[in-house]
């Protein structure tokens, strides 16, 4: 039963682990365009990179009434290893300049000022150590030779090193992913184990519920196979099962004379001792609990459990006279926490042991009715005080 949490913790681990991968994948994605997209945006004075020159064309100039039309020639030649994009010419002109033609750029004229952008279709990347041309024809003073050039412009470095910086940076992102995910599985799991502790008790309940039903019929018996479970689980503890095996067997006892349903209340509360024919139908409930259990797969061997726990370890039990460790581990559990309980409860036939009584009893019986490996483990148990409190004094 331990088992549909466990698998529910593992596929959400598996989930988190592709959550994690793909959040590494997109991180590493990000982290490349980042790297591609780095920019550096420089000012006129770093003409170094990009160096922008316009000249007056010598043999194209002419006048007309008062200005001058003369052909300007520019050119702009990247210096560095890097593409250089989203290029800006800004060239001062005197007032009431205007162009009359151009080419290889989109112009902006306003009073004083020139703007050459690339076009939309061509000349946006300046190529590494590469140039590109552009022209106009401009009417302006006669004296005008466009010196004052500035130039902006934007260089694509890759990035090919982490800076401290981006490693804080990239730190940082993946922190904040790890913390969110943190953050989800603890949720999730806290959901889970509320789950969990819900299916659990509800099962115990459930559990309960039949044996309770059993020993509704007889006033001496109430609370038995509650008390069986705790010693067998116990005793499982002490053994040193995992914990899985012990919910396993504890709740197995719940159910271990769930065969006493079908057997008749005279018989069953019949405070003076069964003639034989009475005792074969007693001794016919760990039949009927094998066979009522047999579909109950969520307990795995719940059924052939519950049929031997009255075997013997001397092999004189019965249903089958199974011997020694032929009998289920968790059959001579029950055998030995059922009649412990029965030696510690009153009956309607007997009043309940006292303590030494008991001790004597079970180590009378060590080896011919219980497995001698836990007779032990019971006295000390009784000596602990997980025997009813009142055989303790
Ligand atoms: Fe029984």
């Amino acid at each position: 039963m331990k088992n549909s949490f466990f698998w529910k913790l593992l596929s959400l681990f598996i989930a988190l682990f592709f959550l994690c991968c793909a959040g590494l994948v997109i991180l590493t994605l990000s982290f490349s365009t980042i790297q591609t997209s780095q920019s550096l945006k420089l000012e006129a004075e770093s003409k170094k990179d990009l160096e922008g020159a316009i000249t007056k064309n010598p043999e194209k100039q002419w006048m007309r009434q008062l200005e001058m039309g003369a052909q300007f020639d520019g050119v702009l030649k990247n210096n560095t290893p890097s593409e250089i994009s989203k290029w800006k010419v800004i060239i001062e002109i005197p007032p009431k300049s205007y162009i009359d033609s151009s080419w290889n750029g989109e112009y902006t004229v306003t009073d004083h000022q020139i703007q050459i952008l690339p076009p939309s279709d061509y000349n946006q990347i300046i190529p590494p150590n590469g140039s590109i041309t552009f022209g106009f024809i401009l009417y302006s003073q006669p004296s005008f030779q466009a010196d004052d050039v500035t130039v902006e412009y934007y260089i694509t470095k890759k990035v090919t090193e982490l800076t401290g910086f981006r490693i804080l940076y990239y730190s940082a992102i993946i922190l904040l992913i790890v913390i969110f995910v943190y953050l989800i599985f603890m949720f999730k799991l806290r959901s889970l184990q509320k789950k969990h502790e819900y299916d659990r008790q509800f099962i115990e309940q459930t559990l309960k519920l039949f044996a309770n039903t059993i020993e509704a019929k007889d006033v001496y018996t109430r609370g038995h196979s509650v008390r069986v479970s705790i010693y067998a689980k116990e005793i499982a503890k002490r053994l040193g099962l995992p914990e899985e095996e012990q919910m396993n067997i504890y709740y197995i006892s719940l159910l271990h004379d769930i065969g006493k349903i079908g057997i008749k209340d005279s018989i069953l509360t019949k405070p003076g001792r069964l003639d034989s024919d009475e005792y074969a139908i007693m001794k016919s409930h760990v039949i009927k609990s094998g066979e009522i259990l047999s579909d109950f797969v969520s307990l795995p061997g719940a059924s052939e459990i519950v049929r031997h726990h009255h075997e013997r370890y001397d092999g004189n039990g019965y249903p089958d006279q199974l011997k020694g460790n032929f009998i289920p581990l968790f059959s001579r559990i029950i055998c030995i926490a059922d009649s412990f309980d029965a030696m510690t409860s009153d009956r309607c036939y007997r009043k309940q042991l006292t303590k030494e009584e008991v001790i004597v009893e079970l180590k009378k019986n060590s080896g011919t009715q219980f497995d001698p490996q836990l007779v032990p483990i019971m006295l000390d148990m009784l000596e602990c005080g997980v025997a009813p409190v009142e055989l303790q004094n």
